[in-house]
């Protein structure tokens, strides 16, 4: 099979649709950075800063290394690239990178999402319109109905569909051939994913949080892009503040920019940023309103836990799956949270966050 030449990839309208991290909206609320929630204003500005090709994807360095090896392969021997699995917390570059690999291999992208399936049926005409080499790039692929997902079986491993034709006793299944394509898949939550749809990815990569000085070069990178002018400092205490995320780090950029403008800063240096992340609530370790709020639950109001999540949910008034999805991986990875058996558990680290003192703790 021959690459296209790169027909321009002009996202398809459902794209932007199916690219925001949760079926839900929440209330916009200026000082939740980690929140899924996006506005349309944040769409566009997120869509601008989107690196196109690996060399403009900062970090993820071995992530770099063996796809783009894969992709230089499979372009070298003229064959589709093998199905990619992403996975990882919101905001980490998942969708820029389905974008980037149909960029790199010059072939078309066909975006859609989980929930926003509804039928087999609809996953195999969407298959079926695929031209040779197409990707298909489906979000949130842990949430797949049962019935769609195994469209995806014979489709990903042999190319075909099966179709059932007629109804009752006379129904008949049938196979048709689709052209070779890539399917790309993202999820927040890849426990959640079945074994057959797993084991069907030839690479499975996981996306971990950035480090601080990704973050820096994020950021100046987005600076630059929009004509803000920061400065180094700036730039580092923003990058210290993003919960090792580049979403976040853009979203912090954003804000940082409103209170340099209204507050006549020519140039974002430290005092700058500080200044702004205060006025946002954003403490030093990154954390929002709920981080703290979660953090303050499992040790007010459970005693330091363990705790259920859906407790926890409940206590501060969020959703159980964006807990656990957004909110909660940083928080374990930073330490601050515990995951035991029996439920979640605050750490000495959260006790001293928060000004508490545990109990039993020896003074
Ligand atoms: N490695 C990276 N280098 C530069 N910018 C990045 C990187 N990863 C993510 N971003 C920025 O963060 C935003 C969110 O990334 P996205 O791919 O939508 O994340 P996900 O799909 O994992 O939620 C992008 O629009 C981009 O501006
Ligand atoms: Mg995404």
């Amino acid at each position: 099979m021959k690459n296209k030449r790169a027909k321009e990839n002009v996202a398809p309208p459902s794209e932007e649709i199916a690219d925001g991290d949760g079926a839900e909206r929440l209330e916009a609320d200026e000082t939740r950075l980690a929140a899924p929630h996006e506005d349309e204003g944040e769409r566009a500005f997120d869509l601008s800063l989107r690196p196109r090709t690996l060399g403009d994807f900062v970090g993820q360095e071995r992530l770099k290394r063996v796809l783009g090896m894969s992709i230089e392969a499979a372009r070298q021997r003229g064959e589709v690239l093998d199905h990619v699995l992403f996975s990882g917390p919101p905001g980490l570059g998942k969708t820029s990178l389905a974008h980037i690999i149909a960029r790199e291999l010059g072939v078309n992208l066909r975006a859609t999402s989980g929930p926003a399936i509804e039928r087999a049926g609809d996953l195999a005409a969407i298959v079926n319109d695929l031209d040779g080499g197409d990707v298909l790039f489906i979000d949130e692929i842990h949430r797949l109905a049962r019935p769609v997902e195994e469209v995806l079986y014979p489709a990903m491993e042999d190319f075909e569909l099966n179709i059932v034709v007629g109804k009752g006793p006379g129904a008949r299944s049938m196979r048709l051939a689709v052209k070779p394509f890539t399917l790309v898949g993202a999820t927040t939550r890849s426990g959640l994913l079945s074994a057959p749809l797993r084991d069907r990815f030839g690479q499975h990569y996981h996306l971990d949080f950035y480090r601080r000085e990704d973050l820096t070069e994020i950021v100046s990178r987005s600076a630059s892009l929009l004509n803000v002018r920061l400065a180094g400092d700036g730039a580092d205490e923003i990058a210290g503040r993003s919960r090792g995320t580049p979403r976040i780090a853009n979203r912090l950029l954003r804000r940082v920019r409103d209170y340099a403008q209204v507050n006549g800063a020519a140039a974002i240096a430290r005092e700058v940023a500080l200044g702004a992340l205060e006025l946002l609530e954003i403490d030093a370790c990154g954390f929002d309103r709920m981080d703290r709020a979660i953090l303050a639950a499992i040790i007010d109001k459970f005693d330091g836990g363990p705790v259920g999540v859906e407790s926890l949910a409940a206590a501060v008034g969020e959703e159980a799956d964006t807990i656990g999805e957004v909110y909660e991986p940083y928080l374990l990875q930073e330490g601050f949270v515990a995951r035991t058996a029996r439920g979640r558990v605050a750490t000495p680290r959260a006790y001293a966050h928060l000004g508490r003192v545990r109990r039993g703790a020896l003074l």
